[in-house]
């Protein structure tokens, strides 16, 4: 007999299933919950609410497990490009090399962007920060593409919107910094890969020959997939909820961009550099700020510590640790930065705060010093991740848009007054 869960309320017994997925995490199916009973469940933060069934990504928090589509990320990281991995995540499988190919090259079709989105960027700040112009910037995307308005199109019309997606989006974040520094845009050229397209744009100037370290390129395919998808997490989430109302597209992506740019969340990457930056300066005293990161009078935080689901290790910061020393190795680059995290993670590691929470170092830990040793500007280090993150958000889109899933829609227990009179105002 299948498993149930029991819940008494005032009396009754009610019985729910329980669902099982198929690496045997177990749900209790709450779905006619209200109908029966007439209650709800109050989660905040949804630390144990499945918001849907996916069949993309698999993490075990416990074990420190990451699966896109059943492979491990390990082997990925090591063995794909990013491109590849895109594709895995958005169509499901793995490309042969002829989908592979025409992807790529369907992909290099689309890199430019609308002649009229210039006057945009011209017309922000040079102070502005690049997440924030990223994520408009995408949003007016769809201002170009009217028929990409309605998400419930012909498969043919999705792909495209997920092509021109893919393709602009490295444009948009390399003319970004390129506004920033009040330096001529870059155009895309095709003949580079994903990866070396968007370091041409972000760094190429018209005036000088082009060169980069194949270290670099490398070291930018790795972190892109490393940080591809990620389940349901916040940005994820907000880019299934913003679409499951029928929004676009281009405006769930600019969605997601915008949840992802919170220093809990994708920002952190930023905060880590910065911590470590202040931490050096202050002469490097990792034991007085782990001292400050844990008392609760003080709203210090170790920056790319912590996890809400990883409760051992993060795979991704395991192998980011890792291609640090050997890109910085490879590069000749010495950053007192690195020996401070390192030092910084052993000592709280050995801590019994971080101990008994099960504060690890996550994805965003290290990440950051391989950036900076790539020459990327700290302010675009968020930019960096939305890039690697596009497939995964796209891909749950997709799923979302195909399993026909409701309007994302929580309950909510209201706590305010119950019932008050007006007052006009000079009588207040
Ligand atoms: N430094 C110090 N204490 C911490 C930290 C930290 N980085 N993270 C959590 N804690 C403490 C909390 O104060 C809390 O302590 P308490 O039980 O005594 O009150 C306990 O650990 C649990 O923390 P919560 O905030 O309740 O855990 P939650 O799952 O809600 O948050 C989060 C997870 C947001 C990642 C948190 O660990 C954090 O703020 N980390 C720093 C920011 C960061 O690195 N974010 C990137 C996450 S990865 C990503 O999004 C790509």
């Amino acid at each position: 007999m299948s498993e149930t869960a029991k819940i008494e309320l005032g009396g009754t017994t009610y019985e729910f299933p329980v669902i099982e997925g198929t690496e045997n995490e177990k749900a209790i199916d709450i779905s006619n919950l209200r109908a029966a009973t007439g209650y709800v469940t109050l989660d905040t933060g949804y630390k144990n609410t499945g918001a849907t069934t996916s069949a993309i990504t698999f993490l075990d928090g416990e074990e420190g497990i990451l699966k896109y589509r059943g492979y491990p990320i390990e082997e990925l990281a090591e063995k794909a490009t990013f491109i590849e991995v895109a594709y895995l995540l958005i169509y499901g499988n793995l490309p042969t090399v002829i989908e592979l190919e025409t992807f790529r090259s369907n992909i290099t079709k689309h890199t430019l962007v609308h002649e009229d989105m210039k006057q945009f960027f011209e017309a922000y700040p040079a102070k502005a920060h690049p997440m924030g112009v990223l994520s408009s910037m995408v949003c007016s995307l769809s201002t170009f593409y009217p028929e990409s308005l309605d998400p419930n199109r012909s498969a043919q019309a999705k792909d495209l919107t997920i092509l021109r997606l893919l393709a602009k989006l490295p444009t948009l974040a390399a003319w970004a910094y390129k506004n920033s520094t009040r330096h001529p845009f870059m155009y895309p050229k095709n003949e580079f890969d994903y990866c070396k397209n968007f370091l041409y744009m972000m760094f190429a100037m018209p005036t000088e020959e082009f060169k980069v370290d194949p270290v670099v390129v490398d070291a930018l395919n790795k972190l892109f997939i490393l940080h591809a998808d990620h389940e349901q997490n916040c940005s994820t989430s907000t880019v299934r909820i913003v679409g499951s109302s029928q929004a676009n597209l281009y405006a769930s992506i600019s969605a997601g961009i915008s949840a992802l740019w919170g220093p809990l969340h994708g920002g952190a990457n930023q905060e880590v550099i910065e911590m470590l930056e202040k931490i050096h300066a202050d002469g490097g005293d990792v034991d007085k700020w782990v001292l400050k990161a844990k008392d609760k009078e003080d709203s210090f935080r170790l920056m790319g510590f912590g996890h809400r689901v990883y409760k051992n290790f993060d795979p991704r910061a395991k192998i980011i640790k890792k291609a640090c020393d050997d890109i910085l190795t490879k590069l000749g680059v010495n950053d007192p930065l690195l020996a401070i995290a390192k030092k910084l993670e052993q000592v709280a590691l050995e801590d019994e705060y971080f101990k008994s929470r099960n504060l690890y170092p996550n994805v965003d830990f290290y990440s950051g010093i391989i950036y900076k040793a790539l020459g990327i500007p700290t302010e675009m280090f968020t930019v960096m991740f939305a890039i690697g993150r596009l497939p995964g958000w796209i891909a749950q889109w997709k799923e979302m848009t195909e399993n026909k899933e409701p309007i994302g829609r929580p309950r909510q227990i209201y706590t305010g007054e119950v019932l008050r009179e007006y007052v006009p105002i000079e009588k207040r």
